[in-house]
């Protein structure tokens, strides 16, 4: 019933109200000149929203989560107060990859895994786990071990038991394999496909599951924000998987967009086909990078593409979450990726909310209503 009437009320936000989201940026145009003008992409001063982004996500049926950088929590006490205050959930932007987690084989380490899922618990947050599966983040005994066919798949066996098993009761959703996919639908010729075949696919998902039944277990990606080669990949290996009794209930679209290329329009339909296989999905990794310096329409653009996103989720029925990579400028992964580019978090620098958290909170406030 609730998500009945969040779906038509954030389809008429959809249809155009949103229009009048973030109403500053004409006024801070060129030509408008004003002195108390805050920066391209700032809040007026006092302008935030008094209710937290968990509070407005918790009305519209809907967490809200980010990436966190484990140093940053451990060091930075703003960093700390906004991870507990703004979000209902978290995913650990890196202590739970493969090579932080077992740097040697057999050799475990889960310090800080453990202190984000401690945190986790003492806020109210669930975890998101990621991840276990990918071509990136491999500790080099795994990638250049010259392990044989078996060997390897007895690595990563293991590796998804130990790792499960060891936060079982305690993981929400895992990403059980990350980016698995080329743009073109092609899989990704890493070390897994090269030596197992696609196979350690469905193999990894059911180790998974048989370390914590309850866990729910997601497929992961970028660029499947909308319907194309790569979405329509991930869709068809959904189907059949699950036709065949795979456990995978869940798909994570990650959401790195650009402002420099359109965003994702068709975002909804593309999650309304995976709804109708009867799987969850997620934004689990959304940021929107801006080539510097940033100008009104930029950010103008980083607003509305956040919105896309957000609103994909909020009109598809088994949209679980949204997930932003990280949430302040301060800590972000894009400047040493892209060259020139950056900017791409809903909180400035200083923990100041830029306008595209404005921009959330009036689709959260008007999904909620
Ligand atoms: O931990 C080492 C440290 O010991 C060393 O001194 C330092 C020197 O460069 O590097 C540190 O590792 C870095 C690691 O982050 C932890 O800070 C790596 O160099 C750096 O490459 C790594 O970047 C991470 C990236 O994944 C790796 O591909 C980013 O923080 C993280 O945000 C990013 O996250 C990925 C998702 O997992 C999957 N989807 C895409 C997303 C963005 O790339």
């Amino acid at each position: 019933m609730r998500k009945m009437t969040r779906a038509v009320t954030v389809g008429a936000a959809a249809a155009g109200l949103l229009a009048v989201v973030v109403p500053n940026v004409m006024a801070n145009s060129p030509g408008h000149e004003h002195p108390a003008k805050p920066a391209p992409g700032h809040s007026k001063p006092g302008g935030s929203d008094p209710a937290p982004l968990r509070a407005l996500a918790q009305k519209a049926g809907i967490r809200i989560g980010t990436a966190v950088n484990s140093d940053a929590l451990a060091d930075e006490a703003p960093y700390e107060a906004k991870v507990g205050s703004e979000f209902s959930s978290v995913s650990p932007e890196n202590v739970m990859k493969w090579d932080t987690v077992e740097p040697a084989r057999g050799t475990y380490n889960y310090t800080q895994a453990d202190a984000l899922v401690s945190y986790a618990k003492a806020h109210g947050q669930l975890v998101r786990g990621h991840t276990l599966v990918w071509y990136n983040q491999l500790p080099s005994w795994v990638t250049s071990g010259d392990f044989t066919a078996d060997q390897l798949r007895q690595v990563l066996h293991d590796h998804i038991t130990s790792e499960v098993k060891h936060f079982k009761g305690k993981i929400w959703q895992w990403d059980v394999v990350n980016e698995a996919f080329n743009d073109d639908g092609s899989y990704r010729d890493d070390i897994w496909l090269q030596k197992l075949g696609p196979s350690y696919i469905e193999d990894a998902f059911r180790w998974a599951h048989q370390a914590d039944p309850k866990a729910v277990l997601f497929i992961n990606d970028y660029n499947i924000e909308g319907v194309n080669a790569k979405s329509t990949a991930v869709y068809d290996l959904v189907a059949k998987l699950r036709k065949e009794g795979v456990p995978l209930q869940g798909v994570g679209i990650q959401g790195h967009l650009d402002t420099q290329y359109p965003a994702p329009h068709d975002i909804a339909t593309n999650m309304a086909r995976f709804d109708k296989l009867g799987v969850q999905t997620a934004i689990t990794e959304a940021d929107v990078r801006i080539p510097l310096p940033a100008d009104n329409t930029e950010v103008e653009a980083q607003n509305e593409a956040y919105q896309t996103l957000l609103e994909g989720c909020l009109l598809t029925r088994n949209c679980t979450d949204f997930t932003v990579w990280g949430f302040t400028d301060k800590y972000s992964w894009v400047p040493s990726t892209f060259k020139g580019e950056g900017q791409a978090n809903i909180f400035d620098e200083n923990y100041q909310p830029k306008t595209a958290y404005t921009a959330l909170s009036q689709d959260l406030r008007l999904a909620g209503r």
